[in-house]
């Protein structure tokens, strides 16, 4: 785990929904986060690390064997994050993470981590509701893994369905909230104040709106959750944090 700033690890994958990765790592950024780009050879095909680069500021990691500064990438990814949201997260990618693939960088990279894996799955809405593919997010749901899914509505193939990327606000605001859940509110407030863009207490709201809405969806018996942060409270908390419960283990 990160000792100074919290960090998230956004792996992006070969979706036309790739180009709202950029608007996620602005999101977190603006709340202090430090966030760092792994992405799978396809989704080069769809935006460029360079984009993640400038925005990053930070090395954009794509293949296995690319850093001879870092010849264990893999490893170093891996360890250096708090969460590692997989957004847009292809079916492909699903599949692969379910059966403990590794034969890219973003694969073994998410086999390897012991942080919080959280995925936004986007896919065609044939592909989403394909048997395979629902079979591989009940393995990964009952491992632990954190989805953050999209409402029905009409994808880029000009199909109408299931399987489009959340809202880049809403994936923010949940990351966010396992941010939280893994190192706390105060590191999360330290991180904010030091180099956000955007007030803490704002972030704070943001999180609250994660924490209502994954109640609501633990309520229709989905596995979102939030942690009990009334144990952490903060001056300018406002008063809906102390309502912060666990409503689940998390992996
Ligand atoms: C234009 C285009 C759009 C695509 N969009 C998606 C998508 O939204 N979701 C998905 O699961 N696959 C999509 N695919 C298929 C993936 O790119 C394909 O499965 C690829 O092997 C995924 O590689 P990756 O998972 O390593 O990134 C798309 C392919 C093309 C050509």
């Amino acid at each position: 785990m990160s000792v100074e700033r919290p960090c998230v690890l956004v792996g992006v994958t070969g979706c036309i929904a790739a180009y709202k990765a950029c608007e996620i790592v602005r999101g977190l950024q603006k709340a202090g986060v430090r966030v760092k780009v792994v992405m799978t050879e396809h989704a080069c095909e769809f935006v460029g690390p360079v984009t993640f680069r400038a925005l990053t500021h930070e090395k954009v990691a794509v293949g296995l064997f690319d850093d001879p500064a870092d010849p264990i990438h893999h490893i170093s990814l891996a360890q250096e994050c708090d969460v590692f949201l997989i957004a847009p997260c292809t079916a492909n990618v699903m599949a692969k993470v379910a059966c403990g693939i590794a034969d890219d960088l973003l694969s073994t990279t998410a086999l390897a981590t012991t942080a919080t894996l959280a995925i936004a799955p986007a896919a065609n809405v044939h592909m989403y509701e394909a048997a395979a593919t629902q079979e591989n997010m009940e393995v990964l749901r009952r491992r632990g893994v954190r989805f953050i899914e999209g409402d029905a509505g009409y994808l880029a193939c000009g199909d109408t369905g299931r399987g489009r990327l959340a809202d880049p606000a809403v994936v923010v605001r949940e990351t966010l909230g396992l941010l939280v859940e893994r190192v706390g509110i105060d590191a999360l407030r330290a991180a904010c104040e030091r180099w956000g863009e955007v007030p803490f207490t704002a972030v704070v709201e943001q999180v609250e709106t994660a924490r209502v809405a994954g109640a609501t969806a633990a309520a229709k018996g989905r596995t979102d959750a939030f942690s009990d942060m009334s144990k952490h409270p903060t001056p300018d908390m406002p008063p809906g944090m102390s309502r912060f419960r666990r409503l689940r283990t998390p992996r």
